[in-house]
């Protein structure tokens, strides 16, 4: 999450987006919620938010559509914040919006966590990331991933977020299709399905590959709810399909979908990639990890 104060623009939080480079379930809860082991990586790929001092709290969204007024993620994350710290305070928010919602790309809860970092220093609260990564945790189930590090994994229902030390030089090709996937129904289906049979890898045997060619990593991108968010659509789009066809060295899918990702070794070959798969009808962007050392910006496809 990267902040810049200007007297005159108002204060600034960029908010990445996020990968699931695996994600494995471990059984349902009593709260009807699943618990999950599951390695993400923040992306190159950023909503801005901007804050500014008001009376009343204020959202205005631009770019990609997204829920507006009481249901959007970053109005929720602003109240919690105020009733925590600053009863009664306001703030005008302006997002812009980059990163597509509905997809697995974690965009809405990026927003939140940016949100309470932003208002955070508006207000003066004086919290810090673990602070935020509690009341954010109220708001949705991977707000604290996004106050964490660029490579973390989720454990619990998503809020237990253990940092991890590792980069890796790949570059992604995100695609996607022109639909978004209803989360609470994938999970749903999921547990109409029942789990595989099958024993994949751990979700965490994905972060010793991570520094290797991303060829050797294809058996390790394992997501649990693939099948589930397949069978909830009989007119899907086959992202992995266009991605395998294409010649991705490994590809996974984020979340609970629609957005799949390829990893590559090189930009030439994410943007081989990302241009076949864009001819045969899906959504690309091409775009670096915030773990690699690169340069931090959305790469063009
Ligand atoms: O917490 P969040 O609002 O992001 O979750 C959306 C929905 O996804 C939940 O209502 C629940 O149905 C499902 N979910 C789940 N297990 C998780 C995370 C989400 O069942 N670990």
């Amino acid at each position: 999450m990267r902040d810049a104060t200007s007297l005159t623009q108002g204060l600034t939080v960029e908010a990445p987006a996020k990968v699931n480079l695996t994600l494995r379930v471990l059984g349902v809860r009593d709260d009807g919620y699943h618990d999950l082991e599951s390695v993400v990586a923040l992306v190159a790929l950023f909503d801005s938010l901007v804050f500014e001092p008001a009376d009343g709290l204020g959202l205005v969204c631009r770019g990609m559509e997204v829920p507006g007024g009481e249901d959007n993620l970053v109005l929720a994350a602003a109240r919690v914040l105020a009733d925590a710290c600053r009863p009664g305070q306001g703030a005008q928010i302006r997002l812009e919006k980059r990163i597509p919602p509905g997809r697995g790309f974690g965009g809405g809860s990026s927003d939140a966590a940016a949100a309470l970092v932003g208002l955070n220093t508006l207000w003066g609260c004086g919290l810090g990331r673990e602070g935020l990564a509690r009341l954010g945790a109220r708001v949705g189930s991977d707000v604290p991933l996004f106050l964490s590090s660029p490579i973390a994994v989720m454990r619990g229902r998503g809020e237990r977020v253990e940092p991890v030390a590792a980069g890796s030089s790949w570059w992604l090709v995100l695609a996607w299709p022109d639909y978004e996937m209803p989360t609470a129904g994938v999970y749903a289906a999921y547990d109409r399905l029942g789990a595989s049979t099958a024993a994949p890898a751990a979700a965490t045997a994905v972060l010793d590959h991570l520094a290797g060619p991303a060829r050797k990593a294809r058996p390790f991108l394992v997501n649990d709810l693939e099948a589930a968010a397949d069978s909830i659509r009989c007119d899907r789009f086959d992202v992995r399909g266009c991605l395998e066809r294409a010649g991705a060295a490994a590809v996974g899918m984020t979340g609970s979908g629609s957005a799949y990702f390829a990893v590559a070794d090189t930009q030439a070959e994410a943007n081989r990639v990302a241009d076949a798969a864009r001819a045969a009808g899906a959504e690309t962007r091409v775009a670096t990890l915030l773990a690699d050392g690169k340069d931090q910006q959305e790469k063009p496809s």
